[in-house]
């Protein structure tokens, strides 16, 4: 199977999945979990599922599991982008490819369809078809990457940066939080998945903080050099708030140098750890560039 067909095949296993996960979890007949279908169902690259349902694969693991932990992924990642759009964050009207969720449904509805699908994301960890050690596991890597010292410590760190210049460091810091950790966090539950051994797991993490980088690196890239229409979301948005980003501090040309290298640095680790097995991954990764 080449590599565009392998990926349809994870975001068809991925779809099914999330259509029964949404039908238990975020049942029709309130506005909020209208609003919340609205922002989930619209699409996405679903890169963060995809990266749960290929380490599951090369470690060894059942899919059915870890299309269900894919879900939770996506629904907690959906959350981050729908608050990150709001007025008093980063204020942005459009989201893949249409209205934001506050700007379809309100602020109030938008938050509450935020808080809706952070909690759906562990209701669907703990329904998911694993042993409860694995289950357990799951919650514990998902919410330790999205809380006070992930997503949210990382969200907190980008407004700070509003305000005052962040270092190259610091920016690291900012990157390895807001958007690192649930990428890594994506490819752990795969591991979970797999039960994966600690050598394993390390591989992997090293491989999924780099990718994690790269990933918000070129997010940053794109807010200066592509279009609206592209992206699905506002150009020019960091801009707009004053955010440093990897442009400000590195201008277009060596960010794109300093993506590629954690890029190959990433595949190695991959290819010293897994061999021609993680074949998948390491395009993944370069496709991300
Ligand atoms: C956007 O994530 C937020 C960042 C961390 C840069 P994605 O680029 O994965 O957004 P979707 O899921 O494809 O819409
Ligand atoms: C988003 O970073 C990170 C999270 C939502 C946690 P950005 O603010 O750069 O993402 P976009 O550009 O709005 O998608
Ligand atoms: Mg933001
Ligand atoms: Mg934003
Ligand atoms: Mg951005």
């Amino acid at each position: 199977m080449n590599y565009h067909q392998q990926y349809d095949a994870y975001l068809q296993t991925f779809n099914d999945r999330l259509t029964v996960c949404c039908d238990a979890y975020l049942p029709l007949g309130s506005q909020v979990n209208e609003a919340a279908r609205y922002s989930l169902l619209a699409g996405g690259k679903r890169v963060r599922a995809v990266l749960c349902m290929a380490a599951c694969e090369l470690l060894g693991g059942e899919a059915p599991q870890a299309a269900q932990l894919a879900c939770a992924v996506e629904m907690l990642h959906c959350y981050s982008l729908i608050h990150d759009d709001l007025p008093c964050m980063d204020n942005d009207d459009m989201r893949r490819g249409r209205p934001s969720c506050h700007k379809a449904f309100g602020e109030a509805t938008a938050l509450l369809a935020g808080d809706t699908l952070l909690t759906a994301a562990f209701e669907t960890l703990s329904g998911s078809p694993g042993t409860a050690v694995q289950n357990t596991a799951a919650v514990c890597a998902l919410s330790r990457a999205a809380g006070a010292n992930g997503m949210v410590w990382g969200q907190e760190l980008d407004l700070t940066f509003e305000e005052k210049p962040a270092t190259a460091e610091e920016l690291r810091e900012v990157h390895r939080n807001k958007t690192g950790m649930l990428i890594n966090a994506a490819a752990q539950l795969g591991a979970v998945a797999a039960s994966a051994d600690d050598i394993q797991r390390q591989a992997i993490a090293r491989y999924a903080f780099s990718v994690g980088l790269v990933f918000q690196i070129i997010d940053d890239i794109l807010d200066v050099t592509a279009t609206a229409q592209q992206l699905g979301k506002p150009i020019g948005s960091d801009a707009a708030n004053g955010k440093t980003t990897f442009v400000t501090l590195h201008g277009v040309e060596r960010s794109r140098g300093i993506a590629q290298e954690l890029t190959d640095g990433a595949c190695g680790v991959l290819r010293a750890a897994f061999g021609g097995r993680a074949q998948f991954l390491e395009i993944l990764a370069a496709s991300l560039l």
